[in-house]
């Protein structure tokens, strides 16, 4: 039998597990999954970006070769090529991409294939103009860009299914190509959602296989209010303005069915690969969080892999000055970690990484030396298992002539070549266990789209938002840099030392089950004000608050306030030593029950608990009520998971990431400095600096940018 990646990890878990031994985490999921390409035959995915569709076809052979001089490994190609491969409705043409396939090829370049349908051709739109998004204010979404389309539509799902079916026959034995992209980024904020008549008419086909009956419809989403007692599904509305809120439940069910008809319509391509090409891997592409209006997991359930795009200096220049080094790292950091946590952890891959100046009309500076490495490693360090750069050349033409590439315009080596090649190089030398192994997290937070949809509709607090404070808990936790997975809370939650839940703002029944068996078992859970206000159907709960979860956090509220103006004081007990802080936006009064205070507020709630802990089982629950100053709620929690025993062995400043990756008793520790200044890091012990070949007694000193790879010696 051939060793396939599906049956090594079977067989494999099976031997190990008899001999005592455990394979990574991610290696559980991978079963049950496809088999996707041997291990042995796929190279390292170490690639680029590559448009043939956009390249004079003279030019081929001359890419294909210095991108295999690169050291590069693998291509992706055609995403966005529809109206090449299918120039009239049925009429299919891939003469010219066997042609650069086979070029490829020929230069040892593995090939992952992309499905076109982010930007079906204009004969298509012409003709179906149903199949066009209609966005939330109504107005319909015109072609000429991409994501143009809804997800729902059954011509634009059967014409997608079509080309991405004929492609997947054309090249299912093709030498050389190992895998594919479905379609490409499939929601993207905030254009992600679609209000039009096939996704109405999904919708409450969606909504009858979720209630089964009106009755129950009806009462889930309490429709007595405003008189929207339905009494036929096809009266159920999408919420596009009506001169009014929608129906929070309603509303909230709207956004899990459009992730639910996107995943589904990747699915539907998905099993159809499946089904032709079972020895290829199969994929798709997302920005990560704190950007998808998806649900990750539905998305990649059944996908062999998860792979990001990665944008640091485009991020950066969002941020602008704002950003310092301390928080450069961060955006690209949460996002990575959520796309590992879509998948349990499995290594996963960078489908589009940052080559050069990056915008469309506008664009983000060079990176200066040593960026492009750095960001490279840091998805690596986060447990990314490959890197593909985005893009091979930089178009000449079309809306993102100013994407750079790793040529530029004149077909010359971008500045950034070199630092490229360098980088690749590197990552083989690494090797595969490396790129391959286990991210390692002590802690956890907790990434909810319920409760990020839910509190999107009804922010209570106008300038409160769930992205801010998810960045604020994962920024202030992930400094003390000993590892952070993206978790639901329903998960199996025993693995980290404490777990953190900025704004559960939808608590389910089965959430709060594991919540309380996870603290009684010992855990430290850390949760932020706005906690279990709302079920899963977004009704407020019939408790007092917090709901489901009184009893594990041992106080009930006496109010909670929007704060608009004044901050009030926040004064911390003895156990949390540090200067008075503040509240920003919002401010639950907690009333201990068994709990204890640690926190009171000052000021125009005098006296008032703001941050208390309950004794629970063998563990401890604490209510952070107050939104806590960005200092304050980072010294605070750090506390908290150094309590809970997760200290860092490494002394490292803030500008300065360390991460941990493990496989089969080796580590891995990646340092990596984000700051424009030399830095030094102390280490527990003597390492060896896999990369640089030296040893490492106690210290490390690393340059503006520079990484290193440590092995303990
Ligand atoms: C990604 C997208 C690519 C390209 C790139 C640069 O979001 O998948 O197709 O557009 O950004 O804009
Ligand atoms: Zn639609």
């Amino acid at each position: 039998m051939t060793i396939t990646r599906r049956n090594f990890v079977t067989q494999g878990s099976a031997l190990l597990s008899a001999a005592g031994l455990k394979l990574p985490v991610w290696s559980a999921l991978a079963k049950g999954n496809s088999k996707g390409a041997s291990t042995a035959e796929r190279p390292l995915l170490l690639g680029v970006d590559y448009y043939p569709d956009q390249t004079q076809e003279r030019l081929w052979e001359e890419d294909a070769r210095m991108i295999a001089e690169a050291g590069l490994t693998n291509v992706r190609v055609a995403e966005f090529a529809w109206s090449l491969m299918e120039p009239a409705e049925g009429k299919f043409d891939f003469a010219w991409l066997e042609r650069a396939v086979k070029i490829l090829h020929q230069h040892g370049i593995a090939v992952i294939l992309g499905t076109p349908s982010a930007a079906p051709p204009p004969w298509l739109s012409e003709k179906y103009p149903e199949i066009l998004l209609v966005n939330s204010q109504g107005m319909t979404v015109h072609p000429g860009g991409r994501r143009f389309t809804c997800p729902s539509n059954k011509t634009y799902r059967r014409l997608s299914l079509t080309i991405a079916g004929q492609m997947a026959k054309t090249f299912a034995q093709t030498p050389g190509v190992i895998g594919w992209q479905i379609d490409n980024e499939f929601t993207l904020q905030p254009f992600a959602r679609c209000y039009c008549n096939s996704c109405r008419e999904g919708f409450q086909e969606w909504a009858r296989r979720k209630y089964g009956t009106l009755d129950a419809l009806n009462q889930k989403w309490g429709a007595a209010f405003w008189s929207q007692i339905y009494t036929d599904w096809k009266q159920i509305p999408v919420p596009l303005p009506s001169n009014g809120e929608p129906n929070p439940g309603l509303a909230l069910d709207y956004y899990r069915y459009q992730s639910y008809a996107n995943a589904s319509s990747a699915e539907e391509q998905g099993a159809m690969l499946r089904r032709e090409c079972p020895q290829h891997l199969i994929t798709t592409n997302s920005v990560g969080a704190p950007y998808d209006a998806l649900n990750m997991r539905e998305l990649f359930k059944n996908m062999d892999f998860v792979s990001q795009d990665n944008y640091p200096g485009f991020l950066q220049m969002y941020m602008g000055g704002e950003s310092s080094a301390g928080s450069a790292g961060l955006l690209p950091a949460i996002g990575f970690d959520s796309m590992r946590c879509a998948k349990g952890g499995k290594p996963f891959l960078i489908m589009e990484e940052q080559a050069g100046k990056a915008g469309q009309s506008f664009f983000a500076p060079q990176p200066r030396p040593g960026e492009l490495r750095l960001w490279a490693f840091q998805a690596v360090a986060h447990g990314a298992m490959g890197v593909n750069y985005f893009r091979w050349d930089s178009a000449k033409f079309g809306a993102e002539e100013y994407w750079h590439g790793l040529l530029n315009h004149d077909r010359s080596k971008s500045l950034g070549f070199d630092e490229i090649v360098q980088t690749v190089k590197d990552m083989k030398a690494l090797g595969r266990d490396a790129l391959e192994s286990s991210y390692v997290a002590e802690a956890a937070v907790s990434l909810d789209t319920d409760s990020d949809w839910a509190l999107g509709l009804q922010p209570g607090n106008s300038k409160l938002s769930y992205t801010a404070q998810l960045m604020s808990w994962y920024g202030s936790v992930a400094s003390a840099k000993t590892g952070v997975d993206l978790v639901r809370l329903d998960d199996d939650l025993t693995r980290y030392k404490a777990v953190f839940a900025p704004v559960q703002y939808v608590v389910t029944e089965k959430q709060a089950e594991s919540i309380r068996g996870y603290v009684r078992s010992g855990g430290m859970f850390v949760a932020g004000f706005r906690l279990g206000v709302k079920g899963e159907s977004s009704q407020i709960v019939d408790k007092p608050l917090p709901g489901l979860l009184r009893d594990v956090m041992g106080v009930t509220l006496n109010d909670y306030v929007p704060l608009y103006w004044g901050k009030p004081g926040v004064k911390f007990g003895a156990e949390l030593p540090g200067p008075d802080g503040t509240t920003q936006l919002w401010a639950d009064l907690l009333k201990p029950e068994t709990a204890l205070v640690l926190a009171r507020y000052t000021g125009e709630y005098e006296g008032e608990a703001a941050i208390t802990v309950n004794h629970f089982g063998k563990g401890k629950a604490v209510y952070i009520g107050a939104d806590l100053d960005t200092m304050s709620l980072a010294r605070v929690l750090r506390t908290f998971l150094a309590m809970s025993g997760s200290n860092s062995l490494f002394g490292a400043p803030a500008g300065v990431e360390v991460t941990r990756r493990n496989a089969g008793g080796h580590n891995w520790i990646f340092v990596l400095n984000h700051s424009d200044k030399s830095e030094k890091v102390t280490l527990p012990g003597r390492f060896k600096s896999v990369l640089a070949g030296s040893a490492l007694d106690g210290s490390l000193e690393l340059k503006p940018y520079e990484i290193a790879v440590l092995q303990p010696s």
